[in-house]
């Protein structure tokens, strides 16, 4: 295994799995090889969806020893941490089009929680550079978030490079998770572009053989 592949997570995401057994499907990711559960939080007003919320994770986290790496894709994420990092969460992403990311990635943190930050396609990767030094994860939306099973946007991949370069450039050392389209046709032009946490919903839960597709995921 080279370097590269063991610095190599893959988070299947949960979006992709059916709700009412939702325990299993996680026992199974972990089973599967997979590194870290990512875990869709969506409110009905960041984005139109609603999934689940800290409920949810705190019901997930027995089953599982696996990283929750929750992605909050909701308005006013400070008024949620508290809850998500008693549910048991590991990590937690929050948007900058939401809010302060520093600021709320400090309050993370004080919790005892791993904190990210995270950008939409049409925001610009600059966006994350002040929370760079301090992030666990920096994590690039590569398809409109809301929904599983969309298109990879191909302009991902340079911002994916710039903030490789950015972070390279500074010492900085965080994550950097990629989120949205990756199959295993595409994901090594994402690994080659500077990621190596890959959130995968529909190509992990739509395969016949998740183990292998995790595994092929990795490289
Ligand atoms: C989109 C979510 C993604 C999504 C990825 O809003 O943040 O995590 O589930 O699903 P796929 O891999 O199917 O694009
Ligand atoms: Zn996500």
């Amino acid at each position: 295994m080279s370097r590269e592949t063991m610095n190599m997570k893959i988070a299947p995401s949960i979006l992709s799995c059916d709700f009412s057994a939702a325990g299993e499907a996680v026992e199974k990711l972990e089973k599967s090889g997979a590194d870290l559960v990512h875990c869709d939080v969506m409110d009905g007003n960041f984005v139109p969806p609603i999934t689940f919320g800290a409920q949810m994770v705190k019901n997930l986290r027995p089953h599982t020893r696996l990283p929750l790496d929750c992605h909050l894709m909701v308005l006013h994420p400070e008024t949620h941490i508290e809850d998500f990092a008693k549910a048991g969460a590991d990590y937690i992403t929050v948007h900058a089009e939401a809010c302060d990311v520093l600021k709320v990635m400090r309050m993370i943190k004080s919790l005892g929680v791993k904190a990210g930050a995270v950008v939409n396609p049409e925001t610009a990767i600059e966006k994350l550079f002040p929370a760079a030094e301090e992030a666990d994860m920096l994590l690039v939306m590569s398809v409109h978030p809301g929904w599983g099973g969309q298109k990879f946007i191909p302009e991902s991949l340079e911002k994916l490079e710039k903030l490789k370069n950015f972070c390279i450039s500074h010492g900085f050392t965080p994550d950097i998770e990629i989120d949205g389209g990756v199959t295993e046709e595409n994901v090594k032009e994402i690994r080659e572009a500077g990621a190596n946490v890959i959130v995968a919903g529909s190509a992990v839960f739509r395969s016949p053989d998740m183990k292998k597709t995790i595994a092929r995921l990795r490289g």
